[in-house]
């Protein structure tokens, strides 16, 4: 293997965590490289999870509208070839503007599979299979994501038996479709299939839908919701397995307490109960880094592993798996190189579910809140007494506050409603500022807009609303 002249920081993976990093870096004036084996920048979010996900459901909800809403238009017809490659023009476009700025930065982008093989030194087998090469650097940060949990004896194929991968890139809409796991996967992409004719079915382990962190209140209106938009759900269900034959798809599921078997059957299946660290081929093993019992590369507050220069950030180490989150780390790792402090605040993290209506939140659940004993309020107000959603003909969902009983300080924020996604950036910049309920309800929201009922909802956790 030839040697290269040494970085002050290597980046490996190009996803939201490294790309961002790379930037970063090469903007505080470090000379930088990104490595990434994909062949295209910006990680699973970009080329497989985020993006592409997100122009499904708009042009599934634009084809849904105009299908149920919309009466008097005849001939609708979908285009699914043109669907996906609106996705895929999305998608390309967006790639390629990451690699306009490596090299506006001035980042050197390695296309290749990189391999820890020392504490400085990484080795990379280039993706064009030519001689691997040998990159010394002063910092190394790790970044190499994650990928979908298997479901055991169930054999993914992308076709038939699919993660998200395969569920954003099916040819033909499946009659009936199966998904295993009733978190954000499973309910963005369910929904994508739904609106576009599949009879789908969800079933979950637990006794409630869109996975960990959900508002206990938000996850059964969304329910109703997804379920009057034609969804099934079978919760606190368990499967048992499944059997992949040349017509159809046998899943055997029975009650998560144990119960009488019974057989679902389908064409499609969606594996979506969550997605594991990815550190394969990284050869952490090499240098004696650690991961935990989830797989997670074990590190302290300022990401660094037991070699205090390599750090990790995003999916491939512990917290929320979000970009915004894995951009965040991206920003505060590198500020730990070049300033010697950095920031993330884990209390003021935003998740957002992309379904019609969207789901969002920020801060404590109430089921979080209620556990720690302190003294509480609730705020809520629906968007059916909302006056632009009522233009709109849009009037599913609420906005939920939850605010410190003594200080009225916001603990929480939860939204169920059209644009939910973008309103909680105003719940989140709350938080960051440590407001008040009362702070919201005094500041003047434009009329008639849909955050007129954010500051409703605020209204209603201190005092009392206008229009409810
Ligand atoms: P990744 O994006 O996974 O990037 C890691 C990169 O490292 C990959 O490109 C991989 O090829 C590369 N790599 C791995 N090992 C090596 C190696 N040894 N050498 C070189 N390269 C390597 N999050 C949101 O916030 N909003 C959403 O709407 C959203 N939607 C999603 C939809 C789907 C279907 C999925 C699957 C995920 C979604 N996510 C969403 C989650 C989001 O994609 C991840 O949180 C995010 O991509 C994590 O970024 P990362 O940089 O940590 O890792
Ligand atoms: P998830 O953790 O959100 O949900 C998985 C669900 O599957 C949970 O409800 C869990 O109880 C259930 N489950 C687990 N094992 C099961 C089993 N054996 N049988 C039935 N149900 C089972 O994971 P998901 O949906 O796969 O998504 C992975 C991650 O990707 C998310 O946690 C999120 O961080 C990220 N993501 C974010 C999006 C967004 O921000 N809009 C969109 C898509 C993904």
């Amino acid at each position: 293997a030839s040697e290269t002249p040494e970085h002050d920081v290597i980046v490996i993976g190009g996803g939201p965590g490294g790309y961002v990093a790379a930037i970063k870096a090469a903007q505080e004036g470090l000379k930088t490289a990104c490595i990434e084996k994909r062949g295209a920048l910006g990680g699973t979010c970009l080329n497989v999870g985020c993006i592409p996900s997100k122009s499904l459901l708009n042009n599934s909800h634009i084809y849904h509208q105009i299908l149920h809403d919309v009466k008097n238009l005849e001939g609708v017809k979908l285009n699914l070839t043109q669907m996906m490659k609106a996705k895929e023009t999305s998608v390309s476009g967006l790639t390629k503007g990451i690699e306009y700025l490596f090299k506006k930065n001035g980042v050197d982008y390695i296309k290749g599979t990189g391999t820890l093989t020392g504490e400085n030194e990484i080795k990379v087998n280039p993706l064009d299979g030519g001689e691997a090469q040998t990159y010394r650097a002063k910092n190394i940060i790790i970044a190499t994501g994650s990928e979908a949990t298997p479901f055991p004896g169930l054999e993914i194929d992308e076709k038939r038996v699919v993660t998200s991968t395969g569920a954003i890139a099916l040819t033909e809409v499946p009659k009936k479709m199966i998904v295993i796991g009733g978190g954000i996967i499973g309910l963005e992409m369910g929904s994508v299939w739904s609106r576009l004719g599949a009879e789908v079915t969800v079933v979950e382990y637990l006794g409630a839908i869109g996975g960990p962190g959900m508002d206990a209140d938000m996850a059964k209106t969304m329910q109703k919701i997804l379920s009057k938009q034609g969804m099934k759900f079978k919760l606190n269900t368990k499967v048992l397995g499944g059997d992949v034959n040349a017509d159809d798809i046998k899943i055997k599921i029975e009650a998560a307490k144990g119960g009488k078997e019974e057989q679902l059957d389908a064409d499609v299946v969606l594996v979506a109960i969550g997605r594991r660290p990815y550190t394969s081929g990284l050869g952490l093993e090499n240098v004696g880094i650690e991961t935990d019992e989830r797989g997670r590369i074990v590190i302290d507050q300022e990401y660094r592993t037991k070699i205090p220069h390599i750090r990790v950030i995003g999916d491939v180490t512990f917290g929320a798996m979000l970009a915004h989150k894995a951009e965040e780390e991206g920003i505060a790792a590198v500020e730990y190189i070049s300033k010697g402090h950095g920031h993330v605040n884990y209390g003021a993290i935003p998740s957002v579910m992309y379904t019609h209506p969207e789901a969002a939140w920020v801060g404590q659940t109430e089921q979080e809140v209620k556990a720690t004993g302190k003294p509480y309020n609730i705020g809520s107000f629906p968007f059916s007494a909302n006056s632009r959603a009522k233009t709109n003909l849009d009037t599913e969902g609420m906005v939920k506050f939850i605010t410190d009983k003594e200080t009225d300080r916001i603990l929480g924020i939860h939204i169920i409603g059209p644009n939910a996604g973008e309103m909680i950036a105003e719940g989140v910049l709350a938080l960051e500022y440590g407001a008040s309920s009362e702070d919201i309800g005094r500041t003047s929201h434009a009329h008639p807009t849909l955050s007129e009922a954010f500051k409703e909802a605020a209204m209603a956790a201190y005092s009392k609303p206008i229009h409810a």
